[in-house]
């Protein structure tokens, strides 16, 4: 713990460190891009003169508002009366430039063009042309051309073009840094380009460089300087987010900053989510002792209508519990040992840990106990949920994008519907015609995936009539999320009524017989043992001995697989000889043919259909 916390500590220096120089660096590449060249130097072929150019910055100075200068009418102004309740962009050109200038005001008014801030009602920009000889004609002319790229009401009592004398210009230009110089040779002035943003109060708040200026930047900047007057809330969030770095002039990310407001709102979203949830949950009715115990906790469960609910959710909160232990004591331990083992001198050097045997022991002993009773008992769940008493319900479901199919024993069919009695236990068998699905009731805590081309089941003793959420829990395509639909558990008597209500084509198996005899098996499953095919009568749920020696046990799986693929396991004594009717018979066909061979008994007692009741009974489906 000591060590890590140095470690930690360590770490957190060298990173300082490494953020000191990075901005050292830029702070100095920055300089050297702004210092005077040496004199004689040229640049740009640009001549002597440029010595004297650039920018020296000059963050939070005043400005001197009183200066004189004209308006575009020509009448005398004091810079002070553009400063109201507003920040100011100041851009310092001169109107008649061929070159740098143009693009400056050009690069502004992109940006300006992209904000939501109005020009004239959130901000203001003041240009002031340094060259003495200019007009206000010519100002004006300028103040046209760029109000037609704006467009924007307002915008021309917003954007201001001056001129001025010589010894205002120098003052104006002094005070913010702005250095230029007329070239003698050309005519034309050499100057640096850039803009500055001001507070409404006239001090300098933050400076931009060069011809194009990023909206997200000028945004920030002119919030900062009206010290957040402007701006949504969440700009506010923004620019905690972004800094000003003033070498580059521009904002960048604050990774540090936006891991807290990141860490504030996912806190945020969990108390207002468990809020939410509760108050969602007090409004149902519960039960049990547990389950008001989970609802004054635990706002997240389901009703419990299964009898398997009270064995899984036992187990659920067994896990929680554990987490929650292991959880909360590595905080408290945390926060005892930060404080207890902090450093308590520059020159503290931590003591050396002896292990102790019985505490390595115990943190191997303890976490292996506990991951073998979570294992026993899960084990133990599972195949409680996955083993259907004997004498249970049949139920079929069908999955396919995106609807659950049922069909009851009696030849009920229903969609998205399920309807069960009350207190009988439920066996499902389902498969899917298409992809892999989940059929999942969250009221029962059950859950199983649904494999194309195997049958898998679950089953459940539903404990209060009511209706229950049916869900699709696996994704399995565009509408998913639709796959859903109702379990109806009735009571006894009205559930008997509603399977008298529909009305039906037959029972399963006696579908499936009638199918049996239509394909052609009954001519090679013969029922006395002396057909080209093996005899079905009493073979479900028994052990057959197939050709290569193995056996198998002849359930749902197996008499599937023989239908659609019958060279898979060919029973002993037989040739494979039966042709495949993959693709012949549908899903539903398919349990209906496993439906008969159930029916036709395990050779004690016969199933629910006898046999014998059935005309013409006795093929068999495997040779
Ligand atoms: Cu079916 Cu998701």
């Amino acid at each position: 713990m000591i060590s890590r916390a140095i470690k930690t500590n360590g770490m957190l220096a060298a990173m300082a460190v490494i953020l000191v120089l990075l901005c050292s660096n830029g702070a100095q590449a920055q300089l050297a891009q702004l210092a005077p060249l040496p004199a004689g130097v040229q640049k740009n072929g640009l001549p002597g003169p440029l010595q004297d150019v650039g920018i020296d910055q000059k963050l939070g100075d005043q400005l001197p508002l009183d200066l004189q200068f004209r308006d575009e009418a020509g009448g005398a102004v004091k810079l002070g009366q553009y400063f109201t309740d507003r920040p100011v962009i100041l851009a310092l050109v001169y109107y008649d430039c061929p070159m740098l200038c143009t693009q400056v005001l050009n690069g502004l008014d992109r940006a300006i063009n992209v904000l939501t801030f109005d020009l004239g009602a959130q901000f203001e920009i003041v240009t002031v042309s340094f060259n003495p000889r200019e007009t206000a004609e010519l100002a004006q002319a300028k103040k046209q051309e760029y109000l037609k790229i704006y467009r924007r009401p307002g915008a021309a009592n917003g954007w201001h073009f001056l001129t001025g004398d010589q010894a205002q210009i120098d003052a104006l230009a002094s005070s913010v840094g702005f250095k230029y110089a007329l070239d003698p040779a050309t005519n034309l002035y050499a100057h640096a380009s850039g803009i500055m943003v001001l507070t409404p109060g006239g001090r300098i708040s933050r400076y931009f460089y060069g011809i194009d200026f990023a909206p997200h930047d000028l945004k920030l900047s002119l919030m900062e300087a009206s010290q957040n007057k402007i701006g949504s809330p969440i700009d506010k969030v923004l620019l905690y987010c972004y800094q000003y770095d003033p070498a580059t002039g521009r904002y960048s990310l604050m990774i540090l900053r936006i891991l807290r407001v990141a860490g504030a709102a996912t806190v945020a979203a969990l108390v207002l989510f468990i809020l939410f949830a509760n108050r969602i949950g007090k409004k149902r009715r519960r039960e049990t002792p547990l389950e008001n115990f989970a609802i004054a906790f635990i706002p997240f469960f389901p009703p419990a209508a299964s009898t398997h609910a009270s064995k899984v959710d036992a187990l659920y909160l067994f896990l929680v519990a554990v987490a929650a232990f292991f959880s909360i004591l590595i905080f408290v331990l945390i926060i005892y040992f930060a404080v207890r083992y902090r450093r308590r001198s520059k020159d503290d050097v931590g003591r050396k840990v002896i292990p102790d045997m019985r505490l390595e022991m115990a943190w191997m002993v303890i976490p292996f106990v506990l991951c073998m009773i979570i294992f026993v008992w899960g084990a133990n769940v599972y195949f409680h949920l996955s083993v259907a008493p004997r004498d249970s319900m049949e139920v079929f479901v069908v999955g396919k994008q995106w609807m659950w199919k049922f069909q009851h024993q009696d030849g009920q069919r229903e969609i998205n519907e399920l309807h069960v009695p009350v207190g009988r236990d439920v066996r499902l068998t389902m498969t899917t015609e298409d992809v892999i699905h989940s059929f999942f009731v969250p009221a029962f805590r059950i859950k199983a995936d649904v494999v194309p081309g195997r049958y898998s089941s679950t089953w459940f003793r539903a404990t209060q009539p009511g209706k229950y959420h049916l869900f699709c829990a696996e994704y399995c395509g565009t509408n998913h999320s639709g796959m859903i639909g109702w379990v109806y558990v009735m009571e006894p008597a009205e559930y008997e009524a509603w399977l008298g209500g529909g009305a039906t084509e037959g029972s399963l198996a006696s579908n499936g017989q009638k199918l049996f005899q239509q394909l052609g098996c009954s001519t090679c499953h013969l029922s006395n043992g002396q057909g080209r095919g093996p005899r079905l009568e009493g073979v479900y749920g028994r052990s057959v001995l197939l050709d290569n020696g193995e056996t198998v046990t002849a359930d749902d799986n197996y008499v599937r697989e023989s239908i659609v693929d019958p060279k898979a396991k060919v029973v002993a004594g037989f040739q494979p000889i039966m042709p495949t009717f993959q693709g012949i018979v549908s899903e539903e066909q398919l349990l209906q043919l496993v439906a008969y061979v159930r029916s036709l008994g395990s050779g004690e007692g016969a199933g629910p259909e006898a046999p014998a009741a059935l005309p013409g009974a006795g093929g068999n489906i495997k040779r």
